[in-house]
């Protein structure tokens, strides 16, 4: 494998095991990931682009659904090998999802900068002043007006 592969899916098989019988919604996935690339998966709806992103957060819910085949290396190590602790320091920090349903992923109650914020302290050292300016510098990059 080349060096500046950063992920590196290879035969990702991710099953649900439901009452009438097993749906294969990803059944032998393959792809790669250099540095600096940008990949988009294009695929009708119910193709399994949501499960196979999913599968790299390992997000799928268990049961009904698991990986049972294949690997997922990411920066040189298998993901299916990672504890769900180790998990967390990966997501949200190297591997991050902007999941398509804001009600169901974003909480209304609070402001878009205090759920910025929450991630950059779980993952950052930092206290509350320092990751509000870093929130603040994130807006300002994607061109908020008046972050
Ligand atoms: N929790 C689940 N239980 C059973 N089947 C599921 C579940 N989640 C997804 N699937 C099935 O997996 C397949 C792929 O779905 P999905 O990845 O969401 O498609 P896409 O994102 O490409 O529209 C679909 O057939 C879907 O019904
Ligand atoms: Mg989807």
């Amino acid at each position: 494998m080349s060096k500046d592969v950063i992920l590196d899916v290879n035969e990702l098989q991710t099953h649900f095991f439901v009452e009438k019988g097993v749906v294969k919604a990803v059944d032998g996935v393959s792809f790669q990931i250099k540095k600096g690339e940008t990949l988009g998966i294009v695929g009708e709806s119910g193709s399994g682009k949501s499960v196979t992103s999913t599968s790299i957060m390992r997000l799928i819910p268990d049961p009904p659904g698991k990986i049972v085949g294949g690997e997922m290396n990411f920066k040189g190590e298998n993901l299916l090998d990672k504890s769900e602790a180790e998990m967390r320091k990966i997501r949200g920090n190297e591997i991050s999802m902007i999941f398509q349903e804001p009600m169901t992923s974003l909480n209304p109650v609070y402001t878009v900068g205090n759920q910025i914020m929450e991630t950059i302290r779980l993952h950052q050292d930092v206290n509350k002043e320092e990751a509000l300016k870093r929130a603040v510098t994130m807006l300002e990059k994607v061109g908020i007006p008046s972050p």
